[in-house]
């Protein structure tokens, strides 16, 4: 992610570590660890590793919205992440969320609601039947994965919850907790992290409330214990370490639309003919696939998510960026 004025005395997004260099961080984290690397041909066979610390989540593989894609290795979807409350650079949350503590984990559901909840995670994961989804994760800044995610949908979890009438949009708050996460004591965002969709996006089915991957519960580095998955919209929407969903009537205040509001808008969902304002969006490096001499790959339309089109009719996307 990249912020356009330098405000504070921070390492800007710009400053952030060449991909190389958080390989090689990468190839050191995996050596310590490789002790504790398993080979499993249990969802994935094409998955050469599992870590065995992390605890086995069983569940139902969705075919239906499995993408045909190639799985993205698990080395690389832990170690090359954005999550800022563990610092900007691609290898820190690999590095400094270890110090995350996932249990006890509080999740709120309130606002615009009939019947609020206060949810243990382990209750959550309860909620409904998991399921495993091959998802595509297209971030903003031009590197995609492909992930096999795991969760349930978000609107298992909003009908519950019974919205009224007056509830439009839904905002994700995430932890921020300076003695866990050392991110947070840099002003390079606005904390805790907030994102925020509209009500008929969060009840879409692709909209996965995900605590999974791989098989096994989310490592720290991607979002535990619970994140959200929004799959047709740039990365930075799939907010991580969730605390509170709360139901508004009006557009949630959003953290990257308040560093940058002429880059990041509430909706940016993934679009090719809508260059961000210092780059193009039309195509994208799938990260341990293509190199930095392999042409790049085309971007699609709503990340190849064409059934959600349907969410946006009418609406010009330029404006709504
Ligand atoms: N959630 C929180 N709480 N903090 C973050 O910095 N980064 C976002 C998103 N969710 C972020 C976050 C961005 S920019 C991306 S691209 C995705 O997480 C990356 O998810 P991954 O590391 O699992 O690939």
């Amino acid at each position: 992610m990249l912020i356009k004025i330098p405000r504070y005395n921070e390492p800007l997004a710009s400053e952030i570590t060449p991909r190389e260099l958080a390989l090689s961080r990468r190839l050191f984290l995996q050596g310590m660890a490789a002790s504790s690397l398993a080979a499993s041909a249990w969802v994935w066979p094409a998955m050469a590793t599992e870590s065995s610390t992390r605890q086995r989540l069983p569940a139902q593989r969705n075919a239906k919205y499995s993408a045909a894609d190639k799985p993205t290795t698990l080395a690389d979807a832990t170690t090359y992440n954005n999550f800022y409350e563990f610092g900007t650079d691609k290898g820190d949350p690999a590095l400094y969320a270890g110090s995350l503590k996932t249990r006890p984990w509080t999740i709120k559901v309130e606002g615009e609601v009939k019947k609020p909840l206060t949810l243990d995670i382990d209750a959550l994961l309860k909620l409904a039947p998991l399921e495993e989804r091959l998802y595509r994760l297209r971030c903003v800044e031009g590197w995609s994965m492909a992930i096999p995610w795991i969760g349930f949908p978000l609107a298992e979890l909003i009908r519950k919850v019974e919205p009224t009438g007056n509830a439009k949009y839904v905002e994700f708050t995430t932890l921020a907790d300076r003695a866990q996460m050392p991110g947070v004591r840099s002003r390079v965002l606005e904390w805790p992290y907030t994102e925020g969709l509209r009500l008929d996006e969060a009840n879409h089915p692709l909209t996965l409330l995900t605590v999974g991957m791989y098989g096994q519960v989310l490592p720290n580095q991607n979002g535990a214990p619970v994140r959200i998955i929004v799959p047709w919209k740039y990365g930075f929407k799939s907010a991580k370490s969730i605390v509170r969903i709360r139901f508004t009537e009006v557009q949630p205040r959003t953290s990257w639309n308040l560093a940058a509001p002429d880059e990041y808008g509430f909706y940016s969902n993934v679009n090719p003919e809508v260059d961000h304002p210092r780059w193009s969006q039309a195509s994208e490096r799938r990260i341990g696939e293509d190199g930095f001499f392999t042409k790049k790959r085309k971007t699609l339309m709503f990340n190849g998510y064409p059934e959600v089109a349907s969410l946006y009719s009418g609406m010009d996307l330029r404006k709504f960026y």
